[in-house]
């Protein structure tokens, strides 16, 4: 497999008062290029430490984070970040926010424009583009969100929780737009989520981690064509998949007692 991101033997550990809480625990992962791979999880083991790790705002403890084979050593272009909780500029309209990350990386304000419009379009904020984040609902800015880490385009999507706050019938509208918009531009998607439907319908493979240490747990390969439709969601195979995903994230046993 040629591997886009790779996560090498990684650890994380935070320092505590008396102690070291390890976060994550000789992690070791290849995403391809173009791969779409969720990860499920228990709270707080790791996957947010994971995608922050790949997205160059932290660097482990010990092990390598490596993107197309060179270290990941800061956040770059080539990484688009939408974070678990939405991270807007208040200051700024939904246009504002979502031609942001054009304007840091020099694109000409013709061009910003469209490339904006086209991203608030695809999240269906069309009639939205000039209000101010204040003023949007929960989903509503996650869907900004989203539309500014379109907007600029990279080759890999780190999301984390994206449509956690959604409603469900936003949630699986976005989720289909996703897959649609992956379908044509083919990034690397690293998915974080606490669902497990979600997990098994967006992605080619599933990795399952475990908490206290954080660690992947096991990896599900999701042998599914797409494009995904309903009638997948609603197939046996699918309900097979996830309730495998289902028992390995919640009938895990504890490899250490908790901290
Ligand atoms: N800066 C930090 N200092 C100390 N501990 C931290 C720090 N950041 C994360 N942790 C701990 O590391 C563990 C993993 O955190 P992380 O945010 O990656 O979990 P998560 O799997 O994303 O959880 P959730 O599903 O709740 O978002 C948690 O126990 C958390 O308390
Ligand atoms: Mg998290």
């Amino acid at each position: 497999m040629n591997a886009k991101i790779s996560f090498r033997n990684v650890s994380q550990t935070f320092p505590l008062k008396k102690s070291t809480f390890t976060a994550l625990d000789e992690v070791s992962l290849d995403i391809g290029d173009e791969e779409f791979v969720t990860v499920v999880g228990p709270s707080g083991c790791g996957k947010s430490t994971l995608l922050n790790l790949a997205a160059g705002l932290a660097t482990p403890t010990s092990g390598e984070v490596l993107v197309d084979g060179r270290t990941v050593t800061g956040p770059g272009p080539d990484r688009g970040v939408i974070f678990q909780q939405y991270a807007l500029f208040p200051w700024l309209t939904v246009r504002g926010n979502v031609e942001f990350g054009l304007k840091l990386a020099s694109v000409p304000a013709a061009e910003r424009r469209l490339r904006a419009e086209r991203a608030i379009g695809l999240v269906g904020l069309t009639d939205f583009a000039d209000a101010l984040p204040k003023t949007l609902s929960g989903g509503m800015k996650q869907r900004c969100a989203i539309a500014r880490a379109y907007a600029v385009d990279p080759q890999v999507l780190l999301m984390d929780e994206p449509f956690g706050a959604l409603d469900a019938l936003t949630r699986v509208q976005l989720q289909d737009q996703l897959l649609e918009t992956w379908s044509r531009d083919r990034r690397t998607v690293l998915f974080i989520t606490h669902d497990v439907d979600e997990a098994v319908y967006l992605a080619r493979r599933v990795v399952v981690m475990a908490a206290r240490p954080g660690r992947i747990h096991s990896v599900v390969d999701v042998d599914l064509p797409y494009p995904r439709t309903e009638d997948i969601r609603l197939s046996p195979e699918f309900a097979r998949i996830r309730n495998a995903v289902w028992t390995s994230v919640y009938h895990q046993t504890p490899a250490a007692p908790a901290a």
